[in-house]
Formats: structure tokens, sequence, C-alpha cells
């Protein structure tokens, strides 16, 4: 298995331009959900944010975004698409290492493509990053993709149920799980939006 826990593995993607997982816009589904005001604006911390479209999403209405990436090129990326007008804090780290003064930190966590980026041996340890970097009443929301059909990766298959149910032990609630009709060509019924909301105090 190629090490997905490099960032130079990543790198490499960017700069050879192997980035089929890159939509270049914002994740339809994130527009719809961010454009519904259901969701007030607060801190939210992108993870695996890549070239950073759905951060730039969030921050352009209003959201204190923060968008994590370890890859050089895709920092250098995300800079470089920034738009002068929205305020968006980038930053190069790994998201296994956040530093302690961002636990609870954050009202939203949002995530499209990492946790099938990450060496599946990990998983746990995401889990754990979430549940306490996330404020109590905070929500976290994932567009969980590929499900089921493949070997290998990345990207790994994932299963919501993975993220749903050592969440629900931590003490979260499963507020909205839903198959979208507005997943992008090619990705139709192998992703699913869930959100959960972390237990307040
Ligand atoms: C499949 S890409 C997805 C990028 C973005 N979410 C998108 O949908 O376009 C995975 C991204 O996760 C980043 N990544 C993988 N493991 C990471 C880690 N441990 N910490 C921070 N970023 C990581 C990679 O550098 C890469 O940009």
């Amino acid at each position: 298995m190629s090490d997905v826990n490099s960032p130079s593995f990543w790198e490499e993607s960017y700069r050879q331009g192997h980035t089929g997982w890159d939509l270049g816009m914002p994740t339809p589904v994130f527009q719809r959900l961010a454009e519904s005001g259901k969701f007030t604006p607060g801190k939210m911390l992108v993870v695996c944010a890549g070239r950073g479209y759905d951060a730039r999403l969030f921050a352009r209405l209003g959201f204190e975004v923060t968008a994590v990436d370890f890859a050089e090129e895709a920092v250098k990326e995300m800079q470089a698409l920034d738009d002068p007008q929205v305020k968006m804090e980038v930053m190069q780290a790994d998201l296994f290492d956040l530093p302690v003064f961002m636990e609870e930190e954050f009202d939203y966590i949002l995530e499209y493509t990492c946790f099938c980026a990450i060496d599946p041996q990990r998983r746990a340890e995401y889990i754990q990053g979430v549940s306490s970097l996330l404020k109590p009443g905070g929500f976290y929301i994932a567009l969980a993709f590929p499900i089921g059909g493949r070997t290998g990766g990345p990207p790994f298959v994932v299963s919501p149920d993975e993220l749903i149910s050592p969440l629900n032990e931590r003490g979260f609630e499963l507020v909205l799980r839903e198959v979208p009709d507005d997943s992008v060509p090619g990705r139709e019924g192998i992703e699913e939006l869930i959100i959960l909301k972390k237990k307040p105090n």
C-alpha cells in the first residue's frame, strides 16, 4: 500500500495532476446545505481541505473557517485560489497532530473524501480527533464516500456506520442521514450525507 500517511504521497499526486477527486468547484451537496440557512455561521474546521472549494463556500457565507491539509501543494493551491474578499485560515498540518488548543474549538467539522483518504488503520484515531475538536453541541458534517464495491485505495471504501456508530458511542446524536440526489455524476448512490450533533454540556 502506498503511504497515505505521508504528505509526500499526496504532494506527488498534486504535482502530477493526478487529482481525480477534485471537483473544481464546491460539492453541490454542501452548496445546498450551506445555502439552506439551517446552520448559523460559526467556527468550522474543514479537514483534508484539498484546494479548498468547500471551505471557501462556507467562508463566503460568514463561517469562520480553518481549512487544514498537510500537502504543501494543496495548501499553495488553496492559497492561490483564495478570494481576497473571503476571510479563511489555511493551515498546513496533519489532522492527527492538530494542536491541543484547538480542542473543543469548533462549532462544525466538515469533511469530504478525507475518511477514505487516511490510512484505514487510523480510523479510530480520526473519530477521537473529531470528538475532541468539536465544541459540545457542535455538528460533524460528512459526505461519506465511496460506499461499497471496491478494494484497496485510496480512496478506501467507507461505510457510514463506521462513522455513526463510534460517534454515537461518544454521545453524538445522528440528526440527518440521506442518500443525496445531487451527487456529482459518477458518485450517485455511493455516497451519503451524515450529520451528527455532539452532546451539549
Ligand atoms: C482525496 S483528497 C480530497 C481533497 C478535498 N477534500 C476534495 O474533496 O477535493 C485528500 C486530501 O487529504 C489530504 N490529507 C490526507 N491525509 C491527511 C492528514 N493526515 N492530514 C491532513 N491532510 C491530509 C491530502 O493531502 C489530500 O489533499
